[in-house]
């Protein structure tokens, strides 16, 4: 006779479950998913230990269990704190924790920079995503802000930890992904930083998955950084041999053209590294900054993207051209000018591959208008026409 496996009930702002022993609140908040998911900064399901440091997740629970149904007295973390049979919990459900959550955003952001038109993480950023559900408009904050050097931690990323939250994943990542942890956080309160021991290099196989599991932009690809806004490229699915037995050999690349500019993990619904047979889909950093050309790889097709994200605008899996109106509204007459506006805007310099510089961007790499040639042969010419 089969034995029955035991689960707990467990209600998440109206919305009862049953779950495993053991779950926490956060994880069976995932399972039912959507809002009702409270945010998570610092805790990383593939890491060991993450956790429990920045305070994002906190939940109420209105009622501990069955057994003692009275309510506990403080929110707690919900990523740490695992169900109880009959517990009741509640999220969005409960202005105790709105209210506490618009702090913990606000403690959050004191000493961060603000610089989110010039970091390579808008777009994608957690904390930006945080900050404009739970964060104020203005700041409070009077005193001088933290600031620290831009540091390069090794060839390939670079630190800004004035953005950093102290969320401890890189930490975690070195530790359990790499085969040795050079940086760790240094001091302790308001100095503490991340940083190499001795300025010491972070240089190993699989380093750069610190970048993806960074919720900032605090840890950013330095063969990325200014080359492009996230939302300007197009994230597709690919794979190819890697021969490094711990690599996945699965990722997303993120195409202007044909051009890669830059290769990371996949990720799931909370941002996290997707999961293929069981295990976590890291890669490594030949894949990851050594393979920049679709031919390195074979194209799955394109990537699934949240539709409340910036990334998703204008990525169509199918895309359907509206019938051509413009002789309709002209009467039935043809245009006397097209322009095409793909050869004259002034976005790139079509005889520069960003993703090939071997530094950040800068204003020449891009096109100036005054070089764009307007007249094509056998076109009419803007200028012209303007003169007729
Ligand atoms: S650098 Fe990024 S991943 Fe590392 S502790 Fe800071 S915020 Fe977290
Ligand atoms: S996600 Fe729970 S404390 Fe950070």
């Amino acid at each position: 006779m089969s034995e029955e496996i035991k689960t707990f009930k467990v209600t998440i702002d109206n919305i009862t479950i049953d779950v495993a022993p053991g779950t926490t609140i956060l994880n069976a908040a995932r399972q039912i998913g959507g809002d009702v998911t409270p945010p998570a900064m610092c805790y990383y399901s593939k890491l060991e230990g993450s956790g429990g440091k920045c305070r994002t997740c906190l939940v109420e629970v209105a009622a501990g269990s069955t057994a003692d149904p009275r309510p506990m007295p403080k929110l707690v973390a919900s990523c740490r704190t695992t169900v109880m049979d009959g517990m009741v919990v509640k999220n969005i459900t409960s202005d105790k924790v709105l209210d506490a959550r618009n702090g913990v955003v606000e403690f959050l952001l004191i000493n961060h920079p603000l610089d989110c038109p010039i970091c390579d993480q808008a777009g994608e950023c957690h904390l930006q995503d945080l900050s404009y559900e739970h964060g104020t408009e203005g700041t409070r904050y009077e005193f001088k802000r933290r600031t620290f050097e831009k540091e390069d931690i090794g060839p390939l990323i670079q630190l800004h930890m004035t953005r950093c939250i102290l969320c401890y994943r890189c930490t975690y990542v070195a530790d359990q992904i790499t085969d040795k942890r050079v940086h760790g956080i240094l001091d302790r309160g308001d100095h503490a930083e991340i940083s190499t021991y001795i300025s010491k290099a972070i240089d190993n196989d699989f380093s750069g998955n610190m970048i993806d599991v960074c919720p900032v932009g605090a840890l950013t690809d330095k063969t990325f950084r200014f080359k492009n806004r996230v939302w300007f490229t197009k994230p597709v699915d690919a794979h190819r041999d890697c021969e490094n037995p711990k690599c996945c050999g699965k990722a997303t690349l993120w195409l202007r053209g044909d051009e890669v500019y830059r290769v990371t993990t996949r990720t799931d619904p909370w941002g996290e590294v997707q999961s293929f047979d069981g295990k976590p889909g890291w890669i490594c950093n030949t894949c990851r900054f050594e393979k920049k050309k679709t031919s390195d790889w074979v194209v799955e097709g394109l990537t699934t993207i949240s539709r409340h994200s910036v990334i998703g605008a204008n990525k169509y899996a199918k895309l359907e051209m509206p019938k051509d109106t413009i002789k309709e509204v002209l009467d039935g007459r043809d245009p006397k000018l097209l322009m095409d506006i793909h050869s004259v805007s002034g976005v790139n310099n079509p005889e520069i591959y960003l993703s090939e510089l071997d530094r950040p961007a800068h204003i020449e790499d891009f096109a100036k208008p005054t070089e764009h040639k307007l007249d094509k042969p056998g076109q009419p010419s803007l200028l012209n026409e303007e003169k007729k």
